[in-house]
């Protein structure tokens, strides 16, 4: 079959490498992709939200499934489009892409639905939200109701910080239209994890747990990036917060989207904090993380195909996931500066050293085939990512394999995994 994949991260080429590995699969597009895919896609020069252009493409060359990396497409509703078209799609429709799409929406469907997460009241109105920070205990958490790239986020330690931060994300709108409207939540401290899982409209499965790194700098310093590394699976994710998690807020999202008639197709990904009181729903995303799935594909036994078509079909329930009994840590290697202002262009050398590596991948992000061979084209270059029978060994080799590859500007945090230590 023929497959079409959207998007150009180091997600995207996690995912094609897993597609790549289906006997069923005979062809693959990527539209754009990156340097990284095109070693096994061809890839398209068509923008993911570019919808019509997609549509058309995946029509003429008979597309058999298209898989749907980013937020913004499935927010904006490029599987609407796509299904309209008569094309099998991976990934959730607009009406249920909200889920990401709005943290106003997400927190008042955990509310209703009982789903454990932070305190929080919305607001459309600065005065209003303005008003609520005089009596609200701080820390205090904002939230951009919209997208902003991961960054929409301020936590704030006084009045004073909250009352810019009102300013900054409704009046001044750095994000943009996405602080029309404000979360304004209780703020909690405990670890993170991130869950994502195959979700079909009704069933749910759990891929194996992952840990990311968000700071751009060693001991979680420095400004909040896309993600500067990974482990899977957590050590912290004990059985025990599974099967709380199981019975309080997995199925019951599920449950909950199809009762707001918002059935919910495609990646679940829950980014949870582990509170004293248990654990607590930070956010949705309605896809697989980045570099989230650099370290929880490559680790999973099943055909991806047979699971993002069980998805579409809705039986799910007859799906066994299944994922190796190891680990993975995945160390981003962006360009200095990053996520600020960076230097790119540079050659990249020592990519054929993992042609052949078994249990090592090189997942491009920001890098661009050029007539001179490939360089660097963005602030995350690549995801070198490696596995290893436990946490310490996978962290380990994908130390060792950062090594391999050099460009100009190269930087890397020194501490992915470091908490592994603590476990
Ligand atoms: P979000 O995009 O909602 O996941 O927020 C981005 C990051 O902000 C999270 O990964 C947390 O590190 C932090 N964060 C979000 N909400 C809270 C909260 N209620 N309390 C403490 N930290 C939070
Ligand atoms: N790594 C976090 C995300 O994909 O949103």
């Amino acid at each position: 079959m023929k497959v079409l994949i959207v998007g150009s991260g180091g997600r995207e080429h996690a995912i094609a490498a897993s597609v790549a590995k289906s006997p069923r699969v005979d062809k693959i597009y990527c539209a754009p992709g990156n340097a990284g895919i095109g070693q096994i896609a061809e890839c398209v020069p068509i923008g993911a939200m570019e919808f019509e252009k997609m549509a058309v493409f995946a029509k003429a060359k008979e597309i058999d499934l298209t898989i749907v990396g980013p937020d913004d497409p499935l927010v904006g509703g490029l599987a609407d489009v796509m299904e309209a078209a008569g094309l099998r799609v991976f990934g959730p429709r607009k009406n249920a892409a909200i889920l990401e799409g709005s943290k106003a929406f997400s927190k008042d469907l955990m509310k209703k639905y009982q789903i454990p997460t932070a305190v929080y009241e919305n607001f459309d109105d600065p005065e209003a939200a303005l008003a609520y920070l005089e009596t609200a205990r701080m820390p205090v958490v904002l939230k951009a109701d919209g997208l902003a790239l991961g960054k929409g986020v301020l936590i704030c330690n006084t009045l004073e910080e909250a009352r810019k931060g009102v300013k900054t994300i409704m009046e001044d709108k750095k994000f943009g239209a996405a602080g029309n409207r404000m979360v304004v939540e209780e703020f909690m401290t405990g670890r993170e994890v991130s869950v994502l899982s195959f979700v079909d409209g009704k069933t749910i499965k759990i891929m194996s747990s992952a840990q990311d790194h968000k700071r751009a700098q060693d001991g979680d310093q420095g400004l909040n990036t896309g993600g500067m590394g990974t482990f899977s699976p957590s050590p912290f994710y004990t059985k025990e917060v599974d099967s709380f998690c199981r019975s309080h807020i997995y199925q019951a999202t599920v449950d909950a989207m199809e009762a707001e008639g918002r059935p919910f197709k495609g990646v679940i990904f829950f980014g949870l904090m582990l509170t004293a009181e248990g654990p607590r729903v930070l956010e949705y995303n309605a896809r697989f993380g980045d570099p989230e799935a650099q370290v929880v594909l490559p680790r999973m036994k099943n055909d991806i195909i047979d699971v993002m078509e069980a998805c579409i079909d809705g039986t799910l329930d007859q799906i066994d996931l299944e994922f190796e009994d190891n680990a993975a840590v995945c160390v981003v290697l962006a360009s200095e500066g990053y996520p600020a202002s960076y230097e790119k262009g540079y050659p990249i050398k020592g990519l054929e050293r993992f042609e052949n590596a078994d249990g090592y991948y090189c997942f491009h992000a920001g890098t661009k085939q050029t007539e001179e061979g490939i360089v660097t084209n963005g602030g995350r270059v690549l995801g070198v990512a490696a596995k290893g029978a436990d946490l310490k060994e996978a962290r380990a080799n994908a130390y060792e394999a950062t090594k391999w590859v050099s460009f100009d500007n190269k930087y890397m945090r020194s501490d992915i995994g470091k908490a592994i230590d603590e476990a």
